[in-house]
C-alpha cells in the first residue's frame, strides 16, 4: 500500500532548497488564481503560471514529465487531475484544479488548488471546501503521528463527518484511491506512497526529513476514474465534479513545515490545533 522502497529524508538545509521551490509554486498558483475566471481558457492559465515560474529562475516539473506537454494541469468539472491546458474555456460555476510543480537545484515543489467560479452550486462550493478542509486535517495529523497512516485517517475522517453534517445534501461522498500523493525531494515522485484514505496497512514511521505530498480528491459520487484517451486526463466514472487539494509537507525535528504555503501553514493548522515548526 506505501510502498517499501528507500525514503530520501531530507537534511534541514536541503528542506530550506525545497521551500523556495514550494514557494514559487505557491506564487504561481496565486497568480493562476487571480486570473481564472468564466471566459478565460485553461492554456492562458497556464501562461500566467509558467511567466512566474520563468521570472523567478525555477524549472517548471510537469513539462517533459513522461512526455507530459504544459506546466500546469488544470482539470475542470468531472476531471480529477492531469487535464491538460488548452482552448477549453471555463464557464460560471465550474470547479477548476490547478495543479502546479516547480524544480529550483534540483529540489522539487508539488501543489494543488481547486477554484470555484462564481455562480456554482452551493453543494459543488462545499465539495470544494471539503476537500480542502480535508487536506489540512491530513497535514496537521502528520505532525504528531507515529505512523504515516494517519493522513488517510484524518482525510477519511474530515469525509465522512461532512457527509454525515448533509454537506452532500445527504448522499455520500466519494473519496478517490486510484490516486495518492507521494514523497518529494530530488524527485516529484518518490517512496513512500501517501493514501488519502484509512488503510489496513499503518505505513512507514513519520521521523524528521521525510517529505511528502498531501494530497485528497473528494467526489460528489462514486468514486471511480477513468483516464480519458489523451492518455493524462483523469475523470470520475460517473461525471460528477472532483476537486484536489494539495500541500508538500516537511516533518521537521520539532514538527512539520508546509514548504508550499507562504506561513508554512501557521494559520490553517494552528485553527487545527497544530503549530508549526520553525524552519532550521
Ligand atoms: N502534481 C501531480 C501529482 O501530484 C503530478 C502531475 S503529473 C504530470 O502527482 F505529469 F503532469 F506532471
Ligand atoms: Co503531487
Amino acid at each position: 500500500m506505501f510502498g517499501r522502497e528507500r525514503i530520501e529524508y531530507k537534511t534541514p538545509e536541503q528542506v530550506l532548497l525545497m521551500r523556495r521551490a514550494g514557494l514559487v509554486v505557491a506564487e504561481a498558483l496565486a497568480a493562476v488564481r487571480e486570473r481564472a475566471v468564466a471566459g478565460v481558457t485553461t492554456a492562458q492559465l497556464d501562461v500566467v503560471a509558467a511567466e512566474v515560474i520563468g521570472d523567478r529562475h525555477a524549472t517548471a516539473s510537469f513539462l517533459g514529465y513522461e512526455g507530459y506537454p504544459a506546466t500546469l494541469c488544470v482539470s475542470v468539472n468531472d476531471e480529477v487531475v492531469h487535464g491538460i491546458p488548452g482552448p477549453r474555456v471555463l464557464e460560471p460555476g465550474d470547479v477548476v484544479s490547478v495543479d502546479c510543480g516547480a524544480i529550483v537545484e534540483g529540489w522539487h515543489g508539488d501543489s494543488a488548488i481547486t477554484i470555484v467560479l462564481d455562480g456554482a452550486e452551493p453543494e459543488d462550493v462545499a465539495l470544494a471546501e471539503t476537500t480542502e478542509r480535508a487536506m489540512w486535517a491530513g497535514i496537521a495529523a502528520l505532525a504528531g503521528a507515529e505512523r504515516l497512516g494517519a493522513v488517510g485517517e484524518a482525510v477519511e475522517d474530515v469525509v465522512d463527518a461532512a457527509e454525515a453534517a448533509g454537506l452532500n445534501g445527504g448522499q455520500r461522498y466519494g473519496l478517490v484511491e486510484e490516486y495518492v500523493g507521494h514523497g518529494i525531494g530530488t524527485a516529484m515522485h518518490q517512496p513512500p506512497d501517501v493514501p488519502n484514505f484509512r488503510t489496513r496497512d499503518r505505513g512507514p514511521r513519520v521521523r524528521a526529513g521525510l517529505c511528502v505530498a498531501v494530497e485528497p480528491m473528494v467526489v460528489r459520487g462514486q468514486r471511480f476514474t477513468q483516464v480519458l484517451d489523451d492518455d493524462w486526463t483523469v475523470v470520475t466514472g460517473d461525471g460528477s465534479r472532483a476537486p484536489h487539494w494539495e500541500h508538500t509537507v516537511a516533518v521537521l525535528e520539532d514538527g512539520i513545515w508546509v514548504l508550499t504555503a507562504p506561513d508554512g501553514g501557521a494559520e490553517r493548522l494552528a485553527a487545527l490545533g497544530v503549530t508549526v515548526a520553525p524552519l532550521a
